[in-house]
């Protein structure tokens, strides 16, 4: 098994039955070696310093019914708000005095962020901050949309392909919805120009260890430059509400291997990491992630953003305690990095 990380860290590829044995084969002693050497490799590409990216949700409308999410727009019960440009503006206020230098807008896809809203609200977050990166996490959109926010000034898009298999995407996501669709959509912002971020959810239901594969090979062939992996975590108004969370091992062994995989990626510990365990955000950045997002949301929203139940939008993952998130990392040898982390390659080693 140590051959096999020992290879990954190499050549940062294993073919897909050797993925499948370091997932489920992955003893105590692996499992310690492959987090080290992920450590490692991240720690040489990025030093301690810890990226942050303020996030702020924009939207809680969504025309999509995602089986797992819980703004599903078949969710009745789902409080659904819309920030005005005024109040997005006012929370990149409020992020950039805490130092913060990457907004991420992030919400459902609600029509009403229509291509010329997000334009004008993109073009005055760069006015008032020229040096700020802009995130959208914002659905499938058009080429021409995609197109017309890059040249707005924002320049990473998160959209991650949930699924790289087809029966599981098929089976997480209504009719309306296709892999094909979404596949083309990461293609059209990758060819804009966008740094492009890709992910998925570890143990949402009728995933197997086969499917994970199936989404590192993916990932392998578009060479993402971000990188979200969060647990499936059940949210009580959907059809899998009884289901269990996603396993931490699990998605730390994923966060590594995917370290391994994509040595200069940016990969946060994810909100649904440290809303599953207390300790997800340290065992996610002992794991090889490298970035963390702080909710950046008016509070009286945060919530109405409920994708899942119970999810963290307080502490260490919030704007307002950005001095917990400093302590909680110096407690692990790391501490925040203010600058604003675009991706590079390092070169081959
Ligand atoms: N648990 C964890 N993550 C979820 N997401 C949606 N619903 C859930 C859930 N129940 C993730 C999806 C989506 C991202 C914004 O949140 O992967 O891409
Ligand atoms: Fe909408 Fe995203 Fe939730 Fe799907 S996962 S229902 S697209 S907010």
């Amino acid at each position: 098994m140590k051959e096999l990380v020992n290879r990954l860290a190499r050549d940062h590829s294993l073919d897909a039955n050797e993925y499948h044995k370091l997932i489920q084969d992955c003893d105590e002693s692996t499992f310690d070696y492959l987090r080290k050497k992920a450590v490692a490799i991240s720690v040489q590409r990025f030093g301690t310093g810890i990226y942050v990216r303020g996030l702020i949700e924009i939207s809680s409308f969504c025309r999509n019914n995602c089986r797992y999410c819980g703004l599903r727009c078949e969710n009745r019960t789902a409080e659904r708000y819309r920030l005005s440009d005024d109040e997005i503006l006012s929370c990149c206020d409020i992020g950039y005095d805490a130092g913060l230098r990457t907004f991420v807008l992030q919400g459902g896809e609600d029509v009403a962020f229509t291509d010329e809203r997000l334009v004008s609200l993109v073009c005055r977050i760069k006015e008032r901050y020229s040096d700020v990166a802009i995130t959208l996490s914002l659905g499938e959109r058009s080429m021409v949309s995609y197109k017309q926010l890059y040249a707005a000034g924002a320049s990473r898009y998160l959209l991650r392909h949930e699924a790289a298999s087809q029966e599981l995407y098929s089976y997480l996501h209504p009719d309306n919805m296709s892999l094909q669709n979404r596949l083309s959509c990461i293609e059209n912002l990758k060819a804009i120009g966008y740094q492009v971020g890709m992910g998925m959810m570890i143990g949402v239901p009728g995933q197997t260890v086969d499917h994970l594969v199936e989404d590192l090979l993916l990932m392998k062939e578009y060479n993402p430059h971000m990188i979200g992996i969060g647990p499936f975590i059940p949210h009580r108004e959907t059809s899998f509400a009884s289901a269990s969370p996603g396993d931490l091992r699990q998605t730390l062994i994923l966060l590594s291997i995917v370290r391994l995989m994509f040595p200069d990626a940016l990969v946060p510990a994810t909100t649904a990491l440290s809303t599953l365990d207390a300790e997800g955000r340290k065992q996610g950045v002992l794991s090889g992630a490298n970035v963390v997002m702080p909710n950046l949301s008016p509070a009286d929203v945060r919530d109405k953003y409920s994708i899942y139940n119970n999810k963290l939008s307080i502490g260490a993952a919030s704007v307002e305690c950005m001095n917990l998130l400093e302590q909680e990392l110096n407690s692990i040898g790391y501490q925040i990095d203010y600058s604003r982390g675009d991706y590079k390659t390092y070169g081959n080693e």
